[in-house]
Parts: structure tokens; C-alpha cells; sequence
């Protein structure tokens, strides 16, 4: 018999642990721990026990989460992870229950994670909301067109001087893209310490005086040469992110620039003379998203102009979400009439955010069409300019 229980302050660290080790990592060193404790918030860090025993732990964070025109409370779900002799008894299902049920009651409609298996948490109502690529240039071969936005200045500073800088400045990028997360001082000091000593962090300001992006950033030297790795990038502009990218290019002795958890709309390959030169190397899941509250979810966001649409949304984890929602430009209900479209909780994920359109999840057998009209409308409801990305790891 598994019992789930919230956590006491002095159980924490054990439960991190437990967590680094599922994860084949070593325990936590007293430095490491004084950074990162903050970001465990007792009564959100869950413990299952077996007679008696810590078997498992999940836990949460309150978060905000942008989705099309407005924002949304989100518990942000990490710290997964089963000791190791006691998977596959049903011990993550527990605390997945325990969890869901948390989140709901602190009245966040969504949860959200990043995954490290796409196979875990689809049966308990997650789904992709967003995805992010992976991008290499080899630097000789780089060349900017002269119509790339050019403006304002870099300058790069070491890690002490850009520690205090940076959580400002992300607060000026991207915010109202969906799929972006807030980053609290709890978050910024696990981050530094996640990287470690070897980064050098580059500043853009505008041309108004004010800084308005960032990236950070890591010189790896390896069998296949020097590469400058981008571990974060952001920019409140297109010039911002332009010019930081034609810094990075053109960093002295580097063989490659390789950019990581970057937007798949993002136009590098429209600022080069040769597009090929940014090699996709990789498209993977980036935000996974469960709408505990389906309907607050979907009154968080807006919709565009389209006939309304009955969808029937199936929930086997959390049942009372299941039923029909009437989703229009001008709200959302709950509804009795007969749905047009069926799907299950994870797929609605999918088009949450505006990652997939409804048609393309009738090709993938995820949507049910009892009414063809209903798809391009759902198509227009839900799909928004920006491809939606979080590029916050948690
Ligand atoms: C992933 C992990 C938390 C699963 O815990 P667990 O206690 O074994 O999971 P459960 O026994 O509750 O399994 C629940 C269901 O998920 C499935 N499942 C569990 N882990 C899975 C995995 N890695 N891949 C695919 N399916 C998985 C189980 O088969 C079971 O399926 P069912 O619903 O059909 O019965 C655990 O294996 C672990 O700690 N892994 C290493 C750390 C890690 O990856 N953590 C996640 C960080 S995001």
C-alpha cells in the first residue's frame, strides 16, 4: 500500500535525493543544496511511502503560464522520480493523483512539466504544447544579409556582473508569446549553479540605452573542434536576437555556434545569404501541459474569429472534466449540445497553446469529426501567430 503525503521541511532534501538518484545523478552537496533548496516549497514536494519508507516524490511550484491573449496560474511539476527498486508498482500514479488533485485545489487550472521520457505522462492528461529545436552553424560559412535587423550593441560580461541583469531582462522578452513561464530567484540560482563556472554571458542594448536580451553562453572543446553552445537566448526583439546571434557567429576561434531549446520560428536561416548553414539538428516536446481545470484552461485564453465549436472532452484521470465545451470567439461554456469534434484531454493540450491545428490531429487519429465544418473552425479558434515555446527548464 502506497501512501502519498506532503512533505515536511526536514524531509526535503532527502527527497531531492531520492529524485537525483532516479535520475542517476549524485546526491546534492551541501553548496548545491543552499542553492537550491528554494526552490522546493514545502507542502508542494510530495513523498510516497511503503511501509514506512520514501519510494517516490513529485512536487510543484506555482508558475504562470502565457497562452493566447492573457496568462494562466500553472503548478509547474518536477522533482519526478521512483527509487529505483520500486518502479512499475503504481507509485508515480499515486503521486500523479495526489498532485492533480493539489494543483486543482490551490486553483491553478494547468500543470506543466518537461519530461524525460515522451512516454510517461500521457496517461494522466499531458500532452506536447510546444516543441523547440536544436540549431548548428559552422561559423566560417556563416554570412548575414544586409537586410538581417542590425542595431544597437553587445557587450559581454562575466557571471557575476550578469547575474543581477538577467532576470530583468527576460522580463522584457517574449512575454506575451505563449508558452512562456515566469523565472523567480529561486529559479535563477539553480540555473547559475546547473551551469556551472565555464559561461560568459552577452548583454544587447538598444538603441534607447536599454538592455533588452541576452545570451548565455559556453565554449566546449571536443573531438569535432571548439563550439560556442547557447544555453539561453532571449531577446525583446528581432533585432536584439539578431544581433546577439551575429555576436555569437562571430566569436574568434570557435569551429561552431549550437543553439539549444531555440523556437521553431525563429528566422536565423532568414538572416543568412546561405540558409542551409542552420542545420535542424534536433525537434523534440519542449512544454507538456494538463488542463486539470479544462474549463478555466480554456476561459484563460482567447480565440479568433470563427464559427463556435461543441468539443467532447475525455478525461479518464480526472473524470469530472469530461463533457462537452461550446469554445467560441466570444467565451467558453460547458454544453449539452452535440459535440462536432471529440478528443481526449491530452490532445486538447496539443492545441492549447496553438502548437498543433485540430486538422492536423484529425490526420493523426487524435480528434474525432462528427461534424467536418467543425474542423476549420476549431482550426481558426485555436491557431496563433507565434509557435508557441517555453525555452525555461524547470
Ligand atoms: C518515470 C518514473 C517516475 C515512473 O515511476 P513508476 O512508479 O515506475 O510508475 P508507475 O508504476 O506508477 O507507472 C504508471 C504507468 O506509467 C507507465 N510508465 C512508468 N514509467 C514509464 C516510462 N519511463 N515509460 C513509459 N511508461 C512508463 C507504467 O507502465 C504504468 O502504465 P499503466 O498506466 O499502463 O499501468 C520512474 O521510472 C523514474 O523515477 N524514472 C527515472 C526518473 C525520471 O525519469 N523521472 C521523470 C522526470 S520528468
Amino acid at each position: 500500500m502506497i501512501d502519498v503525503r506532503a512533505l515536511a521541511e526536514s524531509e526535503l532534501r532527502t527527497s531531492h535525493d531520492l529524485f537525483l538518484r532516479a535520475l542517476l545523478r549524485r546526491p546534492v552537496s551541501d553548496e548545491n543544496w543552499a542553492r537550491t533548496s528554494g526552490r522546493l516549497v514545502a507542502g508542494r514536494v510530495l513523498g510516497a511511502f511503503d511501509g514506512g519508507e520514501l519510494v517516490g516524490t513529485a512536487r510543484a511550484t506555482a508558475n504562470e503560464l502565457a497562452v493566447p491573449g492573457g496568462r494562466v496560474a500553472a503548478g509547474a511539476v518536477t522533482g519526478v522520480g521512483v527509487r529505483a527498486d520500486r518502479t512499475r508498482r503504481g507509485v508515480l500514479r499515486g503521486l500523479m493523483r495526489a498532485q492533480l488533485d493539489e494543483v486543482r485545489q490551490r486553483g491553478e487550472p494547468v500543470a506543466m512539466l518537461h519530461a524525460s521520457e515522451a512516454g510517461i505522462y500521457e496517461r494522466f492528461g499531458y500532452g506536447v504544447a510546444s516543441r523547440h529545436r536544436k540549431v548548428e552553424l559552422e561559423r566560417a560559412r556563416v554570412v548575414f544579409r544586409d537586410d538581417a535587423p542590425r542595431g544597437g550593441q553587445v557587450r559581454v560580461l562575466d557571471r557575476g556582473a550578469a547575474e543581477p541583469l538577467l532576470p530583468g531582462i527576460y522580463q522584457r522578452c517574449a512575454v506575451d508569446r505563449a508558452g512562456w513561464i515566469g523565472r523567480d530567484e529561486p529559479w535563477w540560482s539553480g540555473f547559475w549553479q546547473y551551469l556551472g563556472d565555464g559561461v560568459v554571458v552577452a548583454v544587447h542594448t538598444g538603441e534607447d540605452g536599454v538592455d533588452d536580451g541576452f545570451a548565455v553562453y559556453e565554449p566546449k572543446h571536443g573531438e569535432r573542434g571548439t563550439s560556442v553552445d547557447v544555453h539561453d537566448l532571449k531577446g525583446a526583439d528581432a533585432t536584439a536576437v539578431a544581433e546577439l546571434w551575429r555576436f555569437l557567429l562571430g566569436v574568434d576561434l570557435a569551429d561552431r555556434v549550437v543553439g539549444h531549446v531555440r523556437p521553431l520560428d525563429e528566422p536565423l536561416e532568414w538572416w543568412l545569404t546561405d540558409r542551409r548553414q542552420c542545420r535542424v539538428t534536433e525537434v523534440e516536446d519542449d512544454l507538456w501541459v494538463r488542463l486539470v481545470d479544462v474549463l478555466g484552461a480554456l476561459r484563460a485564453r482567447t480565440y479568433g474569429a470563427a464559427e463556435p465549436v461543441v468539443v467532447e472532452v475525455r478525461d479518464a484521470f480526472l473524470p469530472d472534466n469530461a463533457g462537452g465545451y461550446r469554445i467560441g470567439p466570444d467565451g467558453v461554456e460547458r454544453s449539452t449540445a452535440a459535440p462536432q469534434l471529440g478528443l481526449d484531454v491530452s490532445a486538447l493540450a496539443a492545441l492549447y497553446l496553438g502548437d498543433q491545428l485540430a486538422s492536423t490531429l484529425v490526420a493523426a487519429g487524435r480528434v474525432e469529426v462528427r461534424d467536418p465544418a467543425a474542423v476549420t473552425a476549431a482550426d481558426r479558434l485555436f491557431a496563433t501567430l507565434e509557435t508557441p515555446w517555453c525555452g525555461t527548464g524547470f
